[in-house]
């Protein structure tokens, strides 16, 4: 074989591996570049009443048909549903009453985040395990990371103490709200 050749296909396969790899990269990130942010749950004053202890931290990750809400959250009640929404004021302080009502930019009623007429902040309830463990993981298409009338940034995340009927207006009638956090970009 000429020497010259070799050496060009030597050269030449690296800048083909660069580019594949530059590729690939991009495809990837095409599903969850977006802006992200995050809330770290805490619990408020109303919490050892509940007899919880709520904490754990969710990321809102910005997808092309809504907001990827994931994490983990412990210090529930064993078993148990929670009613769990994005509220529309970010201050825990207290009992969580400072974070008023359901985010709720379109003036909708109450109800499944899945279903019909919702708030953009009604999240299905989170179902603790034996231990109070709840995994969250739940596509929220009313919703956004990024700046809009929607975004999650600067609003609070509640946890509440009973289920969510996703029926009564215009809470859910989930009672107390012992665990809190508020959504900052990250
Ligand atoms: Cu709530
Ligand atoms: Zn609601």
């Amino acid at each position: 074989m000429h020497p010259s050749h070799n050496i060009r296909s030597m050269v030449g396969w690296p800048a083909v591996a660069v580019s594949l790899l530059a590729l690939s990269g991009c495809a990837m990130l095409g599903g969850s570049s977006g802006p992200k942010a995050v809330a770290d749950i805490a619990p408020t004053s109303v919490a050892a009443a509940a007899s919880m202890n709520p904490q754990g931290q969710l990321t809102f990750q910005q997808q092309a048909d809504g907001v990827l809400v994931t994490g983990r959250i412990s210090g529930l009640r064993p078993n148990r549903e929670h009613g769990f929404h994005v509220h529309e004021g970010s201050d825990c302080s207290g009992d969580g009453m400072a974070t008023k009502g359901h985010f709720n930019p379109d003036a909708s009623p109450h109800g499944r985040h899945d279903g019909g007429n919702h708030h953009a902040g009604d999240l299905p309830a989170l179902r603790a395990d034996a231990n109070g463990v709840a995994e969250v993981n739940v596509l929220v298409k009313k919703l956004t990371v990024s700046a809009g009338p929607m975004s999650v940034v600067g609003r609070g995340v509640i946890v509440h103490r009973d289920p969510d009927d996703y029926t009564t207006q215009p809470t859910g009638n989930a009672g107390p709200r012992p665990g809190c956090g508020v959504i900052r970009q990250s």
